[in-house]
């Protein structure tokens, strides 16, 4: 079967077996069904964080568990429990128009909500380790339900546990949220401010805040279904304040914000002053709005998307000596 529709890149790329998972039972089957063919599981969510480069020599389970109820309401907060295969942007307006506050600056990001805690989805000042409670997860080898809390997670920039020590071993079937019935409007990225005086809002709420993140996004990243592209296609680099402050002398405008470790420093400051913005090579390139982010204009191959990310790494390290890691999974 082929993947193209499964995957927001938009490379056709063929998977060996292919099945749907609409229920815990259908996850069980595909795990059953994949040891039984002696093949690897993949899990797919949105695919909007994959770039296909390869047919599939394994069996790919599209996750589509549904639902959002509301499990525990009290002191101001609730608790909402979501399947798996809910589309994440879906989820943020049924929270919207819930008046549940909390993950309005999440609004638009590709993806399903399975996939959110993953990598730590983050946009707009807001990491979803901010509102999230617990989750849970099938376990590959025993087949047991098992349930994660906040700190068994291990959630860091664009990290979690289930992409580091248990990669690969786990299903999540539904995530637990922790939502505020009184919103804490957060408006720290400045870009949100300015666009709601743009748009001429003077009160802040859940909804203009959301409508301002969508126009901020719709302005700056190429929406998938017309454009192919993983968002991001790197993470930001953290580096030494000293590397940083040496940086400083000879790129006097090298943006730059401290967090644990060092400075985190724009990769797509980095990737534009490099030359890169824009450049289009046959099918594929850099996007002209946001160099972050690799782009499919149509036919273009995994492979040479591949290349050209390689491309990139290596002749923004020989300007800045700073190593670029991808974001998006390879497969
Ligand atoms: N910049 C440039 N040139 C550009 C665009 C940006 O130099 O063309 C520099 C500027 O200095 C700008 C800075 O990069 O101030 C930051 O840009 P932006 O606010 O667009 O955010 P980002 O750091 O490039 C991150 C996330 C995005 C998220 C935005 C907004 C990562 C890897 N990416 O991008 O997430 O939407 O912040 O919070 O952390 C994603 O992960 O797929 C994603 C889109």
């Amino acid at each position: 079967i082929s993947l193209l529709p499964y995957n927001t890149f938009g490379i056709d790329k063929k998977a060996k077996f292919f099945s749907v998972a609409e229920s815990i039972d259908d996850v069980k089957n595909a795990i059953e069904g994949a040891k039984s063919k002696d093949v690897s599981l993949i899990v797919l969510g949105g695919g909007s964080n994959i770039l296909l480069t390869q047919d599939i020599d394994a069996w790919v389970l599209k996750i589509e568990l549904k639902g959002i109820e509301i499990t525990q309401e009290k002191d101001g907060y609730l608790q909402v429990a979501v399947g798996a295969g809910e589309v994440w942007h879906d989820f943020v307006m049924h929270c919207i128009a819930n008046d549940w506050a909390g993950v309005e600056n999440l609004s638009l990001i590709p993806g399903t909500v399975g996939a959110s805690p993953m990598q730590n989805i983050g946009a707009y000042g807001i990491e979803i380790k901010e509102v999230f409670d617990k989750l849970e997860a099938i376990n590959r080898a025993t087949l047991a339900l098992e349930t994660f809390d906040w700190d068994s997670c291990k959630f860091g920039y664009r990290e979690s546990v289930f992409k580091n020590e248990l990669k690969d071993q786990y299903i999540i079937t539904k995530v637990y949220f922790k939502l505020d019935k009184t919103p804490k409007f957060n408006v720290s990225y400045g870009a949100i401010a300015e666009t709601l005086k743009q748009m001429g809002n003077t009160t802040l709420s859940i909804r203009s805040i959301s409508d301002a993140v969508i126009q901020i996004r719709q302005q700056k990243l190429p929406d998938p279904k017309v454009i192919g592209n993983a968002g991001s296609f790197f993470k930001n680099p953290t580096i030494s304040t000293d590397q940083y402050d040496e940086l400083k002398e000879k790129y006097s405008s090298i943006p730059g914000y401290p967090v644990e470790g060092g400075i985190k420093v724009p990769a797509a400051w980095l990737i534009e002053q490099d030359g890169w913005k824009g450049k289009t090579f046959g099918s594929i390139g850099v996007h002209k709005n946001q160099p972050l982010v690799l782009v499919n204009y149509g036919n273009g191959d995994g492979l040479e998307i591949a290349k050209l990310s390689k491309e990139i790494r290596t002749s923004v390290f020989n300007k800045f000596g700073i190593m670029l890691h991808p974001e998006v999974n390879f497969l």
